[in-house]
């Protein structure tokens, strides 16, 4: 897949994937794509709300699943079942792919989000809280991708900076920092839009080089 396609994953759901997927989408006039949903409230809808950008911008998910749970149950549930590979409808870039939950979430009986991630063959962005935990979430997670052969560009924060949180998982996770996303208040697309282009710039610099 091209290296301008990206995919948003986290230590965690409710970490700020969406939040930070839409900063990217914005700033990169790019196009997003959930490919498996599980919840009434669409993270799709968040992203067009949070952007103002228009249809063409937004894929429609593989598995739109109603209930608000892992996905694998959300489809048992539905009397579905996720299958691989999941690939995008069309091939804009930028594309920025975001994940449901976190790296080993099951989507069905046998596989996790990562087997998506491997199949999907793009590289990984991984957002991390900067509060007290994350450095056990965050290194968690990078080795489970690294033992996956799933390349890793770096991890965004979410939240207050935290030099020193921060500095321990670049050492530990011998990773880059992508950008630090601080909490806004209100969440407005103006607001969004401002912060994320300075807080996200090593991020949206890597998708505009390539
Ligand atoms: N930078 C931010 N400023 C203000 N609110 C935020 C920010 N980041 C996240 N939030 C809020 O926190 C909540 C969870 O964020 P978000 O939906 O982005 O998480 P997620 O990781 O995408 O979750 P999911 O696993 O459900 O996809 C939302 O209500 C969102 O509006
Ligand atoms: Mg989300």
């Amino acid at each position: 897949m091209e290296s301008s396609t990206i995919i948003i994953t986290g230590t965690d759901t409710g970490v700020g994937k969406t939040v930070v997927a839409a900063a990217i989408v914005g700033a990169t006039g790019g196009v997003y794509w959930k490919p498996i949903q599980a919840g009434p409230e669409r993270d799709t809808e968040v992203v067009q709300r949070l952007t103002g950008l228009p249809d063409a911008h937004f894929l429609p998910e593989a598995y739109a699943l109603p209930a608000p749970l892992c996905p694998s149950v959300a489809a048992r549930r539905a009397g579905a079942c996720i299958a691989l590979p999941l690939l995008p409808p069309r091939r804009e870039t930028p594309l920025i792919i975001e994940g449901a939950g976190g790296v080993f979430v099951p989507i069905n009986g046998a596989q996790t989000m990562a087997d998506l991630f491997a199949a999907l063959a793009a590289p990984v962005v991984l957002v991390a809280r900067t509060a007290l935990g994350t450095i056990n979430h965050t290194l968690l997670s990078l080795e489970a991708l690294a033992a996956r052969r799933i390349p890793v560009l770096g991890v965004v924060f979410a939240g207050e900076d935290n030099p020193e949180t921060i500095a321990e998982i670049e050492r530990f996770g011998r990773v880059p920092t992508l950008g630090c996303l601080p909490h806004l208040d209100p969440l407005t697309p103006g607001a969004l839009r401002s912060s994320g282009a300075r807080t996200l710039a090593p991020v949206l610099e890597m998708l505009r080089t390539g």
